[in-house]
């Protein structure tokens, strides 16, 4: 019997297999509100059988976003957007969630297709970035950060609130903060971002802050029976390796404490500098080092297209949930052919069954 088609219960949320959508920016969003694309993107994905389907990272507030085409939840319209799209995760028989960032530092960039740097000072399309100090990122994201005050803080943690809110009232079943891949939340954590020497930079407890206190406060808005998750960047590759792993248990336990249910192990992508070792399902292990040190689930993605590699990481107790991007762009029934692969029995099933009835028949 297959792992990866088992069912995975977390809270009141029960999702029909370990299959997970990772949250991927699409960057076809105007003014933060999602549209027909997005429509049937999500659509296409949670017919093609995946469990639980992450939206894309969308943003608390307007500089939150990483490009002027991602989306957002800072206002009504844009509430009133995702609407469809949560029904019709949810008609297809997957669960809805959705990823909520800020990116800090590395906002105000040029969709990937478009470059994938700074939008130049002098555009007008682009705007201050905010970040825990005034450094740059650097490389293709050079933009001069301003240096975020106790307000700025503050304020920010009432987006991240406001927009749980709005994800909660329109029926989203899974919240995930972005604390991974060099956002805001990240950069808080990270040395090479954080150079405070105020309560929020310096010791590991201050660096933690700004994210315990989020977690705390969005905890005060989202349902009880729902699972509040994060993803976590535990790892940035540049050498001091161990000591981030060390610090992501530990910031683990105190989220844990705080209320959050599960984490979305993940690259930290805090510094150009970075040699990572890329390769198929090679952030699962380390997921694993994390799911048992600090007791809690997890799911982790980065080239896990293969269906077998998927099974393993699941039977072998690595992953609870297996997060497939890459192979769901290239192929949203991807699930099907995973099921094939693993033999489920009528493996067309997790498909519907205007497309299931016929592909088992002939
Ligand atoms: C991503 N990724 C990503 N990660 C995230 O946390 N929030 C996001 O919005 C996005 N956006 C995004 C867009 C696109 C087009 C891609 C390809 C990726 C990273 C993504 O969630 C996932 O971690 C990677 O794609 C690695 O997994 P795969 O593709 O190897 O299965």
């Amino acid at each position: 019997m297959s792992a990866l088609f088992q069912p995975f219960q977390l809270k009141d949320v029960t999702l029909r297999n370990r299959i997970a959508v990772p949250p991927m920016c699409q960057y076809m969003a105007e003014q933060g509100v999602p549209n027909d694309w997005h429509l049937n993107h999500y659509a296409s994905l949670a017919r093609g059988g995946a469990g639980l389907i992450i939206v894309e990272a969308t943003a608390v507030s307007p500089e939150g976003r990483i490009t002027p085409n991602c989306t957002g939840l800072w206002n009504d319209e844009q509430a009133q957007a995702f609407v469809p799209i949560v029904e019709a995760i949810q008609a297809a028989g997957a669960v809805p969630g959705i990823q909520l960032g800020h990116a800090g530092r590395k906002a105000s960039a040029n969709r990937p297709w478009d470059g994938d740097d700074h939008i130049a000072e002098a555009d007008t399309k682009g705007w201050q970035t905010l970040s825990p100090s005034a450094i740059p990122f650097g490389a293709n994201l050079s933009r001069m950060p301003k240096a975020m005050t106790l307000e700025d803080i503050q304020r920010v943690q009432h987006d991240f609130v406001a927009a749980a809110e709005r994800a909660r009232d329109i029926g989203f079943q899974w919240l995930e903060l972005h604390f991974a891949h060099g956002y805001l939340g990240q950069s808080f954590l990270s040395p090479h971002a954080n150079q405070r020497d105020d309560n929020y930079g310096g010791s590991f407890e201050n660096r933690a802050r700004f994210l315990v206190e989020t977690v705390r406060a969005v905890k005060q808005v989202w349902p009880d029976n729902l699972p509040l998750t994060a993803r976590l960047g535990v790892i940035e590759f540049d050498g001091n390796d161990e000591q981030q792993l060390e610090e992501a248990i530990a910031l683990t336990n105190l989220l844990k404490a705080e209320g959050l249910d599960f984490l979305n192990v993940s690259i930290s992508f805090s510094t150009p500098t970075a040699s990572i070792p890329w390769g198929p399902g090679f952030m699962a292990p380390i997921a694993e080092r994390i799911r048992h040190a600090a007791a809690i689930p997890v799911a982790s993605a980065w080239g896990i297209d293969a269906p077998q590699l998927a099974e393993h990481t699941v039977a072998q107790g690595q992953l609870d949930l297996v997060m497939i991007g890459r192979a769901h762009l290239a192929n949203p029934h991807w699930p099907y052919e995973a099921a094939k692969t693993l033999r489920v029995e009528k493996p067309s099933w997790v498909l519907p069954a205007p497309y299931a009835h016929w592909l088992e028949r002939y």
